[in-house]
């Protein structure tokens, strides 16, 4: 796609030692303007910190936006609980997008961050009530129903407010992503979205109760972090048949949202294989929008936008040997990056001053209290102790899921744009 080459690459690279951010020439002896040297703007900072690259967010969204161009922008919804930080959510949101939500504190958030109502989704296997009730008075886009119990509930609080409301059906389609067995959400055996032998008690009841629901969309979201496009294609057309079975019933649906779930390959920094990736997601939509054209397709994805976009800094506070394993504890672990000790998944650790001496294999371990608590392991590295390490790719479900436990401070956030550094007020 030529219009790639409009946008320069935003993100973290080596040049000569040192570990920068900003935009990367590679081969070039030239370091581009307004590339900032991490190592060198790191002096006598706090750690552990989080800085995003927002340059490289919005060039994300651009491609995104760019490689599925039948899709409105609206129609994009960024899922928040990947990264719920008010100055990414804003700049999402001047990008045009949409936002998913799973929780009244997510879609106030959202709001707060400039996104209307009318642009906001809300999922989740356990709304309560009192979240209902909100959603509906904020006059949210569309709350999709995970179960009949909640539709039950959905339609009683329409009737006492007098309302109707549009919905979506979250379909369990039976097909889980290839991924972590912690993030396959679409499997039969999964908690998430309507089991398909609940469908026709869903009709009956839809159809009796016109007035106060209005069922506009299916959706589905089979799973996060999935590289392999196979399951995806078997669930859009698994949402299809079911879209074609509800029309032919008289069902008015009008949008299909087919979740989040495209992932980053978190083992290969590299933004064009990315890139391709979106490009083979998107003529997969791309098909299912010519076999439907009067259908809005609707998209929630969260990693896939963000993740790149942030490291994690942390500094080397001692290394040491137990047994046969080589330490090296760090000031950061768990409580700000849980990905590694909940999913077993890697992130890559690139020093932000590349030494010459000797490696050595490191588990890099974190300071709480718990022995599942590694960034790392198997790490070859070198480094001395006070070293300054930049966890990769954790701008996904990295400071949103970050935890209290122990005590520790959290994380001070900074962002890249424009060729400097800031900090939020
Ligand atoms: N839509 C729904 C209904 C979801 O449940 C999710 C993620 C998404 C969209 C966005 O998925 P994404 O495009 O980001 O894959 N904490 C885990 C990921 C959990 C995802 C939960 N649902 C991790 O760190 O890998």
């Amino acid at each position: 796609m030529n219009f790639i080459a409009k946008i320069a690459s935003m993100e973290f690279f080596y040049f000569n030692t040192q570990l920068y951010v900003g935009q990367n020439n590679p081969g070039s002896q030239q370091l581009a303007a307004g590339s900032i040297d991490l190592q060198e703007w790191s002096q006598n900072l706090k750690t552990p910190y989080y800085l995003y690259d927002c340059d490289q967010i919005s060039r994300r969204i651009e491609f995104f936006k760019k490689s599925m161009p039948f899709i409105q922008s609206q129609n994009i919804h960024f899922a928040v609980k990947a990264n719920h930080n008010k100055k990414i959510l804003a700049l999402i949101q001047k990008e045009g997008l949409g936002a998913d939500t799973v929780s009244i504190g997510e879609i106030n958030r959202a709001i707060a961050c400039g996104f209307a109502p009318k642009d906001i989704v809300f999922s989740g296997v356990g709304k309560s009530k009192l979240e209902i009730e909100k959603a509906i008075d904020l006059k949210i886009k569309q709350i999709n129903i995970e179960s009949f119990s909640e539709l039950k509930r959905i339609i009683s609080v329409c009737e006492s407010k007098k309302t109707t409301l549009d919905i979506g059906i979250r379909l369990n389609p039976r097909v889980g992503a290839d991924t972590h067995k912690s993030i396959s959400t679409g499997g039969a055996d999964d908690k998430f979205g309507v089991d398909l032998s609940e469908l026709e008690s869903v009709k009956k009841i839809l159809k009796q109760n016109e007035k106060s629901v209005r069922l506009q969309s299916l959706s589905m979201h089979i799973g996060s972090n999935f590289l392999k496009l196979g399951e995806f294609h078997d669930a859009v057309r698994i949402i299809e048949n079911h879209y074609n079975e509800f029309t032919k019933e008289g069902f008015d649906i009008v949008r299909l949202d087919l979740g989040g779930g495209l992932g980053i390959d978190y083992f290969n920094y590299s933004i064009s294989k990315d890139e391709k990736l979106i490009e083979q997601y998107a003529f997969v939509v791309k098909e299912l929008q010519e076999r439907l054209p009067k259908v809005q397709i609707m998209l929630e994805p969260g990693r896939v936008l963000v993740a790149r976009s942030a490291i994690l800094v942390t500094q080397v506070q001692y290394i040491k040997k137990n047994g046969t394993t080589w330490f090296a504890v760090v000031d950061s672990g768990m409580n700000h990056l849980i990905r590694p000790a909940l999913y077993e998944a890697h992130h890559n650790i690139w020093p932000l001053k590349i030494r010459q001496e000797d490696s050595k294999i490191y588990t890099v371990a974190g300071p709480i209290c718990e022995s599942t608590d590694n960034l790392a392991t198997n790490v070859e590295l070198r480094i001395q102790e006070g070293d300054l390490l930049g966890i990769l790719d954790c701008g996904a479900y990295g400071m949103s899921m970050a935890s209290a436990y122990n005590l520790h401070e959290f994380p001070v956030e900074y962002f890249f744009e424009n060729g400097k550094i800031s900090q939020l007020a």
